[in-house]
């Protein structure tokens, strides 16, 4: 039997990246990190979109919110977290002309750990109440529809470019 809960994958696939990235920021390779981020900004999008548009609504219809599991609660993080990448990528794009980088990497780097906490805040409130309400609340023919919309897995080039 078919699981929405599947989709957690991507969570783990999206923090891969994002570690591809920020390991080729500590090696003050400016451009493969920047081109890292924007294929993590890319699949980000992808995921906050699907979930967006296909499954908040079925969770806000059927399900019983709880707290901390809001829809107002993931809309607001998924803002911020675009709006941080936004801002990564601006600060990283002007890194490769500057003569002493290590203040601004070291500064980047803090802002990213604000960013990781929340994002793993909100994967693991997505896994706790999300999904598993969205598992109880659909039926399988639904799940399978679903499953078949969505971007369940991102293509093998672009995990083993996270892993290199
Ligand atoms: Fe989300
Ligand atoms: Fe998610």
């Amino acid at each position: 039997m078919k699981s929405l809960s599947e989709l957690l994958n991507l969570h783990r696939d999206l923090d891969a990246l994002f570690f591809a990235h920020q390991s080729a920021l500590l090696r003050f390779e400016f451009d493969k990190a920047l081109k890292l981020l924007e294929r993590y900004e890319s699949l980000l999008l992808r995921h906050i979109r699907d979930e967006e548009e296909l499954l908040f609504p079925i969770y806000s219809e059927r399900a019983e919110v709880i707290k901390g599991g809001r829809i107002e609660l993931f809309l607001n993080e998924h803002y911020k977290m675009k709006e941080l990448v936004k801002l990564f990528k601006e600060e990283i794009s002007t890194l490769s002309s500057e003569p002493n980088p290590d203040a601004k990497v070291i500064l980047l780097l803090d802002g990213q750990s604000f960013f990781k906490r929340l994002c793993g805040h909100h994967d693991k409130r997505e896994a706790e109440f999300l999904y598993p309400a969205l598992d109880r609340v659909t039926t399988d023919r639904e799940k399978y529809d679903l499953l078949n919309r969505i971007a369940c897995s991102f293509p093998v080039a672009e995990r083993s470019q996270a892993e290199s």
